[in-house]
């Protein structure tokens, strides 16, 4: 977790009972629910309200049955699956994408420039294609395939130097985009430095090498189809006809005045993948890596509000940093020892330092916050922002079941403490016919459409709230010298728009995930802490609240999935209930509401999937309260429907349980128990687990271990990295692999293939 911020930039007054006051700099740690016996039991008699529906009632005809022995928790530094399923690495960070790079040292010994050929680090959200012998997107199996995978965070980028990162004073201290403690005192970085830690990031694009059963076992080094999006790869900017014009003025910066192209991509977290075949990957804290240096000017007032609102620039560089002090960014722009070669360095400073936003990087912010398409069956196609589908923290932007003749929609959310979720519908119907047609399809579905955000009710219904510059209340919107002028500023300022709206705030929206057998949808909600949530500020949508003896980090820390049922993709309501509630199996009903047992209790749930060959929906978990007893997981569930369970009481207490501070009400779906709900995974030591794919025949499953070792540091004296410091070795140590996977010993982030020696279907009976 210690590589995703957890800052609140939502100040707005939607759906809460007071003003949410300005977070500091520090990144809230989350917490166990209940700490010490005390807590635990006094808050066992707390009452709940559990749902009366028995877990058998609602398992649908034709369910799948999941056919594996649960896996325990773990703390080891290994790949624990069950018994006959076999774990290899098919790529990890750094293997080189041609065959003129050498592999990778895992030393910090690699060329930099060649990062931007090499797959990148913290693997995270990713989708296999096949294609055609024609070359095209193929929607069934086919010879060949190509892996999309997008690479997050720079936030474990020691281990990509010889002795970790270098600067003024902070030799061996791990810098972070994400400001506080691990931040960038503001000394000059060495460009060998800052060019590794640039190029890593983006999308790795790799064609996939098969054994004779069709699984996965590598990717073929030197294919025409490899290829790196990285930050500086040339984009287009598209969005509506009518808006281009005004989008276009948005995106003006001393690199391309106007407007009309923008460079790359950045903090891919999760993804989507389009029904024509092509891949969204979404842009979640782009907003960490912008800052301003000392003496430096801010923007105009506007621009400022719109910044504050999307947490640009949160810690502006003083004059002079006094000792120990350190803020937000890499530091990218304050590079002496190395050319700026078109302005690759400069575009990171965003001081309005010219006559106009032409002539600096003021707007080069602007450039970030969306879903980027990439076709990644032609490696020579230019990848589109499609600035339609709005500007935020994206997360996953996952396809409704799409139907003939009807439009598309598209779920979206906007990681951050109390942010919101919203669904894109295209204003093009859907036709078959465009399978294969790469980007001129996604002209024609993703660039005209309309933006909407989730408004959830206490009554179990919902309303999608529609992003118009034609709404009164964004056109009339007047906050800190900010206004909307134009449907354009909507796209760009699309956190703004839905505060206008009256959006509701959720627990950090991770992935979302469409539900094959029924089209409904699946969001993570993966916690929120007791500053931003807190018992005052419950909804029947995110209704627990736990204070932990006035500790900051309580409130929601294990998170929750929560579905929505829509009757048409056209439809501007839907109902809702909660799928699961994360937590610990040893706590107390009032916080365990889905029964949680040792078999299936998580934390934090984030990446989600359904299966579309078993309906399995498997869930990732990133999370840092429940690590004392595991490291993350992924789990296998069998899902009923939006409505399966009942209404339930959710009561909010004080951690000695001695005192209800709130009640609120929700809906809760039928208990699963462990028959459908299963742990099948757990990760070495520091690693999240996320990114999910699989094969057309469902016989191999693709997993993310993402950032193992990110704790390494704060274990002193780690800067020569050897294993005794290191709080992860793996893959390089072969932990839980047929194989050990590598050169040296410092960890990294890699693509799992997961398949069975008896060759059924992952997951199932
Ligand atoms: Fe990058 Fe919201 O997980
Ligand atoms: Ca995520
Ligand atoms: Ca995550």
């Amino acid at each position: 977790m210690a590589s995703h911020p957890s800052f609140n930039d939502n100040t707005s007054n939607n759906e809460s009972f007071a003003d949410v006051l300005e977070r500091g700099l520090a990144s809230p740690r989350r917490r166990r629910l209940i700490q010490g016996g005390l807590g635990l039991s006094a808050l066992a008699s707390a009452p709940v309200c559990a749902p009366a529906v028995a877990a058998a009632a609602s398992v649908q005809a034709g369910s799948p049955t999941l056919g594996f022995a649960p896996t325990a928790m773990s703390m080891a530094d290994s790949v624990s699956v069950p018994e006959g399923y076999t774990v290899a690495v098919l790529h990890a960070t750094g293997d080189p994408l041609t065959k003129a790079d050498r592999p990778y040292s895992n030393a910090g010994l690699d060329d930099p420039e060649s990062f931007g050929r090499r797959v990148g680090d913290h693997h995270d959200g990713m989708h296999l294609f096949y294609l055609s012998d024609q070359g095209r997107f193929s929607a069934k199996a086919a010879r060949r395939a190509v892996l999309v995978v997008n690479h997050e965070s720079s936030a474990d980028a020691q281990f990509f130097h010889p002795k970790g990162q270098t600067s003024g004073g902070m030799s061996g201290k791990k810098f972070s985009q994400f400001g506080g403690k691990e931040g960038w005192d503001g000394g000059a970085r060495p460009g060998s430095e800052v060019v590794k830690e640039i190029l890593h990031h983006g999308v790795s694009i790799a064609e996939v090498r098969f054994d004779a059963a069709g699984v996965p076992v590598g990717y073929l080094q030197g294919s025409a189809l490899n290829r790196r999006i990285t930050p500086e790869t040339p984009v287009v900017v598209r969005g509506p006809a009518a808006h281009r014009a005004d989008i276009h003025r948005l995106f003006s910066t001393r690199h391309d005045p106007t407007g009309n192209t923008a460079r790359g991509t950045i903090n891919n977290c999760g993804y989507g993948y389009t029904p024509w075949g092509t891949y969204l990957a979404c842009e979640e804290n782009w907003a960490q890596y912008f800052n301003i240096p000392a003496g430096g000017r801010s923007a105009d007032a506007k621009l400022t509000e719109s910044r504050r609102r999307y947490g640009v620039a949160r810690s502006p560089m003083p004059e002079v940093l006094p000792a120990g002090y350190t803020t937000q960014s890499q530091g990218w722009f304050m590079v002496a020892d190395a050319p700026d070669r078109g302005q690759r360095f400069a575009r990171w400073n965003i001081s309005a330092h010219g006559n106009s936003a032409a002539e600096d990087f003021r707007q080069e912010p602007h450039t970030f916050g969306y879903n980027l398409e990439i076709d990644p069956a032609d490696p020579r196609s230019v990848p589109a922002k499609r600035v339609a589908m709005g500007r935020f923290a994206h997360e996953a932007a996952v396809v409704g079941i799409p139907a003939a003749g009807q439009p598309l929609s598209f779920y979206m959310g906007c990681d951050g403490r109390s942010e919101y979720i919203y669904k894109f519908v295209t204003a093009a119907p859907w036709d078959p016919a465009d399978v294969g047609r790469g980007m001129a399809a996604g002209n024609k579905y993703l660039d005209e459409g309309r933006l909407y955000v989730a408004k959830f009710n206490d009554d179990g219904s919902g309303e999608w709230l529609e992003l118009s510059i034609d709404n009164p209340r964004i056109r009339e919107f007047s906050k800190n010298g900010f206004a909307f002028e134009n449907q354009a500023e909507v796209y760009v300022h699309t956190r703004l728009a839905a505060d206008a709206v009256g959006a509701t705030k959720m627990d950090r929206p991770e992935w979302g995930a469409v539900n094959p057998a029924n089209g409904e949808v699946y969001f993570a909600l993966t916690n929120n802490n007791q500053a931003n949530r807190s018992p005052q500020q419950v909804n029947a949508a995110n209704p627990r609240s736990y204070v932990d003896d006035g500790k900051p980090d309580s409130g929601n820390p294990n998170g929750h999935i929560i579905r929505f049922r829509e009757d048409s993709v056209r439809a501007s309501a839907f109902r809702w209930d909660i799928f699961l509630f994360g937590a610990e199996e040893g706590s107390p009903a009032g916080s365990n509401l889905s029964g949680l047992t040792a078999a299936n209790a998580f934390s934090s749930p984030d990446g989600l999937w359904f299966s579309p060959t078993t309906g399995i929906c498997w869930i990732q978990t990133d999370d840092g309260a429940y690590k004392d007893e595991t490291n993350c997981m992924l789990l296998a569930a069998i899902p009923g429907q939006v409505g399966d369970g009942g209404p339930i009481e959710v009561k909010n207490t004080n951690a000695a349980g001695d005192a209800v501070l709130s009640t609120q009400s929700s809906f809760l779906g039928a208990t699963l128990g462990e028959a459908r709900l299963r742990r099948f995974l757990v990760a070495p030591r520091g690693a999240e687990v996320t990114g999910l794919a699989e094969t057309a025949d469902g016989r191999a499953v693709l997993v993310n271990i993402q950032h193992p070792g990110e704790n390494s540091r704060p274990l002193q004296g780690a800067r020569d990295f050897s294993p005794e410091g290191l709080e992860s070795t793996w893959p390089a140590n072969g932990g839980g692999l047929a194989r050990s996977y590598g050169a040296g010993v410092r960890p990294r982030s890699a693509t799992l293939v997961i398949s069975r020696k008896d060759g059924k279907r992952i997951g199932e009976a």
